[in-house]
């Protein structure tokens, strides 16, 4: 047995914990076991990893406990970046970025500053994070030289992040090979093609040897893919992990792949089932150092989806969950709303079927991380949800303002934070109908904003109901994407939940939800109980003393609350006059609608 005392246990060590690598303790890679007694913390693991994590355990713990042993549920937890290296014209520094500048990047040069970059790393290993991804899924010419002339950066990042015991991995372009290999071709099965890959690859492992692999975002949303050759997703994904497969490397292949110049007209086509009409057919196909790669619902992000059937559909083939702290449909970083009620519901349908957890940051070089400081709560729990799906996103909350904040700001923020999903939801678009965002930078109402777009992403709504119908008896037939139980309780009106009603059918405004009441009081009760909710929580932040959590974060707080308030009375009144103009059914509580 030998104790080791790396650079990053110091302060642990410092609060009386005694760390102990026993290779022949018989736990498994990154798991250990923690004790406390007489105030003096035991971890023992096999491996430095396992000493990391029990060490940030150590720091969550308050109190004596008897002997306990913790293992990550899923090998894989991953941090995904969509910084770019280079400004972007429309995008930005970070894409759908809300909190600064790039942790890694800054104006077309690596990141001056490499020591935030390994306070980032200690971060999020303190959460149970193990890769990350430093770059955008949208390559762009510049950012696609990370992997070639550029490495040299990336292996500077690796060098902080492997402290933490997290591997870097890149995304990359699929026409590599001929933007920057001079190729006439990025053919998965060109024999050029395989060989500039395959050099590339070993270029990279030559300056990184712990490189994690590629995140690959190919034939979505003007991405580069195999399609243009006539090849499949499998074909795309397996030349990849050929080359990567000699070194231990991994590709995270993405399932995002739909029609994003779809005709408005055409209500046939239904975005929701784009991916698993793409991917279910090559199950089993992939290679063994495959992972595909799957948003948690079938659409984007919405506030509210159903889980994507994809994570159900494809028992040969691995499979990574993918989610957005990076609040791009939910307030971005402007609105407090805490999604980890969100995650815990799609994690314990999916949890056991999945290899990875992939979630897409929030975080940049805001002094706070995430612009919004409470923000920062869906970052810590995102990792920690990774490592164990079955912890309860409310114990989460407190456990991360316990550790963040005085007690005795506590009550207050676990008011502010704990239904703020909900109340986000009430006075946004309803019962799971999605978007209604302005087109573009999707912050703030526009209900019509895609009615008319290529998009994919509509709400049918007319004079008489709203909704899409996405059921096999007369819809899209999306509910046949499911297996039983879902595929039944979605497809009958009489048991899909109220929540997700608009999402699987178009039914009258007067149409009886089980709540008890109309579509449309429904409509006009959740708009005005939510903005009435951010009023109370503006009201709440106000009441704390700027002294018990620091003025300038109490200052930075009750500003965006401001904007929360103001935008939530802004979706309120257009959501309600546009819902009240189609319909002409007035509001049973005669308030103001315009
Ligand atoms: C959304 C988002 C894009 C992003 C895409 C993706 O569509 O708006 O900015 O590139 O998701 O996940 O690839």
């Amino acid at each position: 047995m030998n104790a080791v005392h790396p650079a990053w246990l110091r302060r642990v060590n410092d609060e009386g914990v005694v760390l102990t690598r026993d290779p022949g303790c018989g736990l498994g890679p990154e798991a250990y076991t923690i004790a406390r007694a007489g105030g003096v913390t035991t971890v023992v693991a096999a491996d430095e990893a396992g000493l990391l994590y029990g060490s940030f355990h150590a720091l969550r713990l308050d109190a004596d406990q008897p002997a306990s042993t913790h293992r990550p549920a899923a090998a894989r937890r991953m941090m995904q970046h969509w910084d770019n290296v280079f400004v972007h014209p429309v995008m930005g520094q970070v894409e759908r970025g809300y909190s600064g500048g790039s942790l890694f990047w800054e104006d077309g040069a690596l990141t001056g500053d490499l020591d935030r970059v390994s306070d980032y790393a200690r971060l999020l290993a303190s959460t149970g994070i193990n890769a990350v991804s430093v770059n955008n899924v949208n390559v762009h010419a510049g950012e696609a030289r990370l992997l070639t002339d550029r490495l040299g950066e990336v292996a500077l990042l690796a060098s902080r992040f492997r402290q933490y015991h997290i591997r870097v991995f890149l995304s990359v372009s699929f026409a590599a090979p001929m933007t920057l290999g001079g190729l006439d071709t990025a053919d998965p099965c060109d024999a050029r093609v395989r060989a500039w890959w395959a050099t590339a690859t070993r270029r990279v492992y030559d300056v990184i040897p712990d490189f994690g692999g590629y995140v690959v975002k190919a034939d979505s949303e003007g991405q580069p893919g195999p399609f243009a050759y006539g090849r499949t997703h499998a074909d795309g994904a397996n030349l990849l992990a050929a080359v990567l497969a000699p070194f231990g490397g991994e590709v995270y292949w993405r399932a995002f792949v739909y029609n994003h110049r779809q005709d408005w007209r055409d209500r046939t086509t239904d975005r929701a089932r784009a991916a698993h009409d793409h991917f279910v057919p090559l199950d089993g196909q992939f290679a063994a150092n495959v992972i595909l790669q799957v948003k948690h619902g079938p659409i984007d992000f919405q506030t509210r989806e159903p889980v994507s059937p994809v994570l159900l559909a494809m028992p040969a083939t691995r499979l990574a969950v993918e989610l957005q702290a990076t609040q791009e449909y939910t307030g971005q970083q402007r609105h407090v709303c805490y999604l980890p009620p969100m995650w815990s519901s799609v994690l314990s349908t999916v949890a056991a079927r999945v290899e990875a957890v992939v979630t897409v940051s929030n975080a940049g070089e805001d002094p706070y991380w995430t612009g919004h400081p409470l923000a920062q709560a869906n970052l810590y729990a995102a990792g920690r949800l990774a490592w164990d799906p079955a912890l309860d996103p409310l114990e989460l909350l407190d456990e991360w303002i316990r550790l963040t904040f005085p007690a005795a700001a506590a009550p207050v923020l676990h008011a502010l934070m704990d239904s703020s999903w909900s109340v986000y939801e009430q006075y946004t678009a309803p019962l799971g109908i999605g978007f209604m965002v302005k087109p573009g930078d999707h912050y703030g109402p526009d209900v019509d904003g895609y009615e008319y777009s290529p998009w994919g992403t509509y709400h049918f709504a007319d004079r008489d109901g709203v909704g899409v119908d996405r059921t096999v008896a007369t819809g899209t037939g999306f509910t046949g994407q499911y297996p039983e139980p879902w595929r039944s309780r979605y497809e009958s009106l009489g048991t899909c939940p109220d929540e997700l009603l608009l999402f699987f059918h178009h039914v009258p405004y007067t149409h009886v939800l089980h709540s008890g009441r109309t579509v449309i009081q429904h409509i006009y009760d959740t708009h005005f109980a939510g903005a009435e909710a951010v009023a109370a929580m503006v009201r709440r932040w106000a009441a704390l003393s700027p002294a018990v959590v620091g003025a300038d974060l109490h200052d930075r707080v009750g500003r965006r609350l401001a904007e929360q308030e103001r935008s939530s009375v802004e979706w309120r009144d257009q959501i309600n006059t546009y819902f009240f103009r189609k319909s002409g059914i007035a509001d049973a509580h005669g308030r103001r609608i315009h």
